[in-house]
């Protein structure tokens, strides 16, 4: 079986994709192949940061790889946060803040809508493919439900009368941007294989 490393450590996305994958590829994490450094993530579109980061690994580690980057784009505010979403409050990378400026921002906004995009970078044999996944919704005037984790409290995806936060993990990842993304990748494997 062949190795496919994910540019990440996030236990969670890790067994998303190793669900997915029919035993096709044995994905490994960032710690298992020994990268403990910080992987630069300093482009300003989030294609450009999961190829920055596929690239790093692929250059440093000569190995078949794929990086993510999501961002949370508001069409009021010109597809902001965007590739700033993690910092939007600025560099503690603190949701609670993020989403208390988001709120401020579209307080006499009456257009709330948003979307949620995500961009993978793939390395196999030496050549660079791309895969994107989008969930379309808008942003509820205060927060709803305690799961999830980032703007997900605020989020309402299209065809539901709740946040993501209040959404089981199953659902929210069978419609997410992060979901829909990593099964175009997936199939693209599967193809490969
Ligand atoms: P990352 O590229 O997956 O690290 O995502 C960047 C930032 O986007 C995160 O720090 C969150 O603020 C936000 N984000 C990404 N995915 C989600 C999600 O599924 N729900 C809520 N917020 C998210």
């Amino acid at each position: 079986m062949k190795d496919l490393v994910f540019a990440t450590n996030n236990a969670h996305k890790v067994e998303e994709v190793r669900n997915k994958l029919n035993g096709l590829f044995s994905i490994r994490t960032l710690s298992e192949i020994g990268c403990t450094e910080e992987i630069p993530e300093t482009s300003d579109t989030l294609q450009g940061n999961a190829s920055q980061k596929s690239h790093y690994l692929h250059d440093k580690y000569h190995c078949n790889c794929f990086a993510d980057d999501t961002g949370l784009e508001v069409e009021a505010l010109d597809g902001a946060p965007g590739v700033f979403s993690a910092r939007y409050a600025g560099p503690a990378k603190d949701s609670e803040a993020n989403i208390d400026k988001l709120l401020a921002e579209l307080k006499n906004k009456s257009n709330r809508r948003a979307r949620f995009r995500t961009v993978i970078s793939l390395f196999l044999e030496d050549k660079e493919y791309f895969f994107e996944g989008i969930v379309t919704g808008t942003i509820l005037t205060e927060r709803h439900g305690n799961g999830g984790f980032g703007y997900d409290p605020v989020f309402q995806p299209d065809g539901y009368d709740c946040s993501f936060s209040e959404l089981t993990m199953e659902e929210k990842n069978s419609i997410s941007h992060r979901g829909r993304a990593v099964e175009e990748l997936i199939k693209f494997l599967n193809g490969a294989k």
